[in-house]
């Protein structure tokens, strides 16, 4: 009989097949601790051992398989040596699970990332489990390392060379249909099968998958180089070297050494030790800290809404809606007339069908949006979020209906990016229950959401709001009602600062190429030109001083020429990209001086904010501005970056 385990459980069935339930004590989602995997080497013998049939590894977790290495100890890596020592912790036993002479099945049923996806691939077969919550990712490359404990090596023997390194060099999450269809998994069952699959795998033990003809190919080392050769080119449209070293030694260490962390010499730039020796691992690792700070916020309030009613269906609430309605909630969608619910309700339809692609799900996802002119839905709902015309008297006027038809304990928030929420809720009855849930354009891909307390909302309230954008998977950061909030105020300045840039006679292109070159994902000019020029000139005057407007920005303005949306802005557009003039004088070339002088009043504005307590503490500004603003990761945060200057 098998020793007791602290994480792991041993099951036999009748067919004599042994269950492995990985159950990590003390914590709600499973990770791959130092001690789970020591337990696990000893596991894996145990089973040897007693000569099952077969092995099927499965989660004892309601959330999911296993999460990925336990992040909180890479804290303590500090050498090359410690690094391979706590690699082996992993290396080892998967190749031991590789080796077991009998049929091993990993059963995925919900999130299986890094790690837990390297251990499933150290099995013979992978069954996903077909619901919302499975997916599964490499994402070592966002901490700016790559996948150490044999992903690399394994993940091409399963998944073509080209769609592998996807994978890795994106860190993108694949569900069950679509892993199935790569290869990545034997099947993708549905939920009520999902143990019986497992077994009938485990019995028939058919010959493991192997990779079609010409994508094996792909795999002699020849080929590799070749393949690395052009990832690497499409790479370095996305990431410098300098900023961003991970994905470049991924396609190391995949062409020249097969994913083995111990065959790469110290000082090769694929090295771990090398990758450690940067400063990007470590901000990249902060990064992943504060974004875990930001989701513990959502957790202060145990509120969960079923239904949410949101008011104005323009560029923001008809976005938000949808937003929701594709995370499962109930939504109706009020406007003043039907006809202004149209564009909203088919931009929906698209993100559904892009986000879904999977026509029952895109279906139910479009049933939940319910388009409502009469605004019946805000009796029923437990969140309404009004986005409606920036103007305070039609913000008042309709508060005023809400509060009374409003559930009691429903939430009351205001999106609003400029006005003063104490204005908004002046005449309430209770404007404790009023509270900012500022969302940024385009919703879809802009992860962080302010969560604005004003004057007099409890904070009670604020914290269900935050719990609401957590249920929506965004980040909440709670912030105080003050112009701007954080993202906008840290942002104005900058903007400021390139519009009269260019005033000086500076090319749009030369302060752009600044902004990427330190970073950015963006430059500041085709940012504007993004937001939309309406949008910089009202952020302007709300947060300037009362100065004359920069003249260029306002002479657009004035012209109509809005940016993106219009056409025609700084740049012109075409294909919904900036036409960028190139050649001498467009900006590849920037100096130091243009990037100092566009970067320091983003670095003041970001400290006098935490100096104002408009956020809670410096982190928490560096997390919101990474987040909101995109200021570069690698950098670990604008405050972060100051203070190591
Ligand atoms: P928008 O002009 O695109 O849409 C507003 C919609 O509200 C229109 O469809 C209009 O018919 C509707 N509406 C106006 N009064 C109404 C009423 N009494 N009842 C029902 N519907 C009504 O506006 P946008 O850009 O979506 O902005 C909405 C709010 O979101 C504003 O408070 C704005 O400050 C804020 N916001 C805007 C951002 C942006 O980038 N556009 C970013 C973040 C916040």
């Amino acid at each position: 009989m098998a020793e007791t385990y602290k994480h792991w459980r041993i099951e036999t069935d009748s067919d004599n097949i042994a269950w492995l339930i990985i159950d990590r004590a003390g914590s709600s989602t499973n990770t791959l601790s130092t001690e789970v995997l020591a337990e696990f080497d000893c596991v894996l013998d145990d089973i040897k051992a007693m000569v099952p049939r077969a092995l099927v590894i499965r989660s004892g977790k309601a959330s999911g398989f296993i999460a990925g290495a336990d992040i909180e100890e890479f804290l303590d890596v500090k050498t090359a040596e410690d690094a391979k020592r706590m690699i082996r912790r992993g290396w080892d036993p998967f190749n031991k699970l590789e080796a077991l002479p009998f049929p091993t099945v990993a059963l995925i049923d919900g999130f299986c990332m890094g790690g837990g996806l390297e251990l499933a691939l150290a099995c013979r077969y992978r069954i996903a489990v077909d619901q919302p919550g499975t997916r599964m990712a490499l994402p070592e490359v966002m901490l700016g390392i790559w996948p150490l404990m044999g992903g690399v090596m394994r993940l091409s023997r399963y998944v073509a060379p080209p769609q592998a390194l996807d994978m890795m060099l994106t860190g993108r999450a694949i569900d069950a249909r679509r892993a199935k269809r790569m290869g990545l998994v034997d099947q993708s069952v549905p939920p009520r099968v999902m143990m019986n699959a497992a077994r009938m795998l485990a019995l028939e033990a058919p010959p493991p998958r192997k990779l079609p003809f010409v994508a094996s190919l792909m795999n002699s080392p020849l080929l590799r180089g070749l393949i690395a050769g052009q990832a690497e080119k499409q790479v370095a449209k996305r990431a410098r070297r300098e900023h961003y070293p991970a994905p470049y030694a991924i396609l190391r260490a995949w062409s020249k050494f097969n994913g083995d962390p111990f065959a790469i010499p110290d000082d090769d730039s694929a090295s771990i030790g090398h990758l450690l020796s940067l400063p990007t691992a470590g901000n990249l690792i902060r990064v992943f800290f504060l974004q875990e700070r930001m989701k513990a916020l959502g957790k202060a309030s145990k509120f969960e809404a079923s239904h949410v009613h949101v008011i104005g269906a323009g560029v923001m609430g008809g976005d938000i809606a949808a937003w929701c309605a594709l995370r499962g909630l109930t939504v109706t969608l009020q406007d003043q007339n039907a006809e202004r619910l149209v564009p909203a309700m088919k931009r929906a339809g698209e993100l559904f069908k892009r986000r879904l692609r999977d026509k029952m799900r895109t279906r139910d996802a479009t049933d939940r949006l319910i388009p409502d002119v009469s605004g019946e839905g805000a009796r029923h709902a437990d969140v309404i979020i009004e986005a409606i015309f920036e103007n305070l008297e039609a913000k008042r006027a309709l508060f005023a209906k809400l509060e009374a038809i409003a559930k009691p304990d429903a939430v009351l928030a205001s999106n609003t990016s400029s006005l003063k929420l104490a204005d908004i809720g002046a005449n309430f009855a209770n404007p404790g229950r009023l509270v900012g849930i500022h969302f940024f354009n385009p919703v879809a891909q802009m992860q962080l959401v302010e969560v604005v307390s004003g004057i007099r909302t409890d904070a009670a309230i604020a914290d269900k709001a935050a719990a609401f954008v957590r249920q929506i998977d965004k980040l909440p950061l709670h912030v105080k009602d003050s112009p701007g909030f954080l993202v906008n105020r840290v942002l104005g300045p900058y903007m400021q600062q390139a519009f009269r840039m260019v005033d000086e006679g500076i090319a749009p292109e030369t302060l752009d190429a600044a902004m990427t070159a330190f970073g950015m994902p963006m430059g500041p000019i085709e940012l504007a030109d993004v937001v939309g020029l309406d949008i910089c000139m009202a952020v302007g005057k709300e947060l300037g001083d009362g100065a004359e407007p920069p003249k260029r920005l306002k002479a657009l303005f004035d012209a109509g020429q809005l940016g993106k949306k219009s056409g025609q802005g700084f740049y012109r557009w075409a294909d919904g990209k900036a036409q960028k003039a190139s050649g001498p004088g467009a900006g590849s070339d920037a100096g130091p001086d243009i990037t100092e002088r566009l970067v320091a009043p983003y670095l003041k504005e970001a400290k006098a904010v935490v100096a104002e307590g408009i956020v809670a503490d410096a982190d928490l500004a560096d997390a919101g501005l990474i987040f909101g603003t995109g200021f570069a990761p690698f950098l670990g945060g604008p405050m972060h970056y100051a203070a190591s200057k």
